[in-house]
């Protein structure tokens, strides 16, 4: 039996932290206290202008395949969830397999499913490496949100980071990834979305990050609690096996009502997003990154990894690390 492993994690994040108090020099009308509040933000960082979803990416990666110990030629897939490609095509990652310098040959492409796309990475990889057409892939969340970011509505700007996460997912003869779940609901796509597109030159419609948030925030309690049982139960495990949850951090409060529906402690919640802010298709994979390197996250251990966003999408996998 063939399964997929995770075999090492890298992250990187842009520049120094811009505090909830930087936004408010830069002339944004709210508060520190407001955000961190509504949100548990109280940082993020945000990528120079020069700087796109695939140097993010590459970073990453980098320190994924140091983690892994393995070449970047021994990658013969690269899957990156993203909503903020560097281009329309090509796909975001077919320039990280060029800036990494793999000539191989190996597939690269893109997954879209906003703040879910990490998750939904993970699972596509795995079944190509189940399958046995693949054997060893890098999977990366990479994000520049703040370039969809309306700087003038205060009710969103302040909410997202910029950055990356990888993991080098490789075939094993023993369990990595035990179960994943992936849904999508379209018809609840206006509540957060970025109503725009290009044609003819011209931008069409709005180029900018649109959120009925409280409705936002009712759908991910619901479905964030929902998959995670789905993962446990369809696995024959309990919540009581698991060791780390590591949800898309978009907001605390959504973290702690999740936890809370699965009867978990928040101390078995990996939470970065006080200093991340909300980085979407990335924020799974940099907090997984940061609980690896700094020991709270160890071999053995069993985790959670579940995401929900735009589409709607939410996903989860079960993942014996
Ligand atoms: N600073 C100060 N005041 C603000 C700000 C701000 N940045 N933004 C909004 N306000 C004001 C509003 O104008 C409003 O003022 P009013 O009462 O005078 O009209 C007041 O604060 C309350 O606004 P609400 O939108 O009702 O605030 P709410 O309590 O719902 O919190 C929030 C907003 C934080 C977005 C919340 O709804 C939420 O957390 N939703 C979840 C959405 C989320 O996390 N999205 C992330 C992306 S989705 C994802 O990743 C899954």
């Amino acid at each position: 039996m063939i399964y997929a492993r995770i075999a090492g994690t890298g992250s990187y994040l842009p520049g120094d932290p811009v505090t909830n108090d930087d936004l408010v020099a830069r002339g944004i009308d709210t508060s520190n206290d407001w955000i961190v509040s509504r949100s548990g933000i109280h940082s993020r960082h945000l990528a120079a202008a020069d700087v796109g979803a695939s140097d993010l990416a590459k970073l990453a990666a980098e320190r994924a395949l140091d983690a892994a110990g393995c070449e970047a030629d021994d990658i013969d897939l690269i899957i990156v969830a993203t909503s903020t490609p560097d281009f329309i095509f090509p796909s975001t990652a077919a320039l990280v397999q060029s800036k990494l310098g793999i000539r191989n040959g190996g597939a690269a492409f893109d997954v879209q499913a906003v703040c879910s796309g990490f998750v939904y990475a993970l699972s596509v990889a795995e079944k190509f490496i189940r399958s046995g057409s693949h054997t060893r892939a890098l999977v990366i969340g990479a994000e520049v949100f703040s370039r969809i970011l309306d700087w003038s509505d205060r009710s969103t700007c302040v909410l997202f980071g910029d950055g990356a996460g990888a993991v080098v997912l490789e075939a094993s003869t023993s369990p990595g990834i035990r179960m994943s779940a992936l849904h999508a609901d379209g018809s609840h796509h206006p509540i957060l979305c970025v109503p725009g597109g290009v044609a003819s030159g011209q931008v069409i419609g709005d180029p900018f990050l649109r959120m009925d948030g409280q409705a936002v925030f009712k759908f991910a309690v619901k479905v964030l609690g929902d998959v995670a049982h789905e993962v446990l139960e369809r696995a024959g495990e309990s919540a009581q096996s698991v060791d780390w949850l590591i949800p898309h951090q978009a907001n605390i409060r959504i973290i702690q009502a999740t936890a809370k529906r699965l009867g978990l402690p928040m101390d078995k919640v990996v939470t970065t997003l006080d200093h991340h802010g909300n980085t979407s298709a990335a924020s799974i994979p940099l907090a997984l990154d940061e609980a690896v390197r700094s020991g709270q996250i160890r071999p053995g251990h069993r985790l959670i990894l579940e995401g929900v966003g735009g589409g709607f999408t939410w996903g989860a996998a079960l993942v014996d690390f």
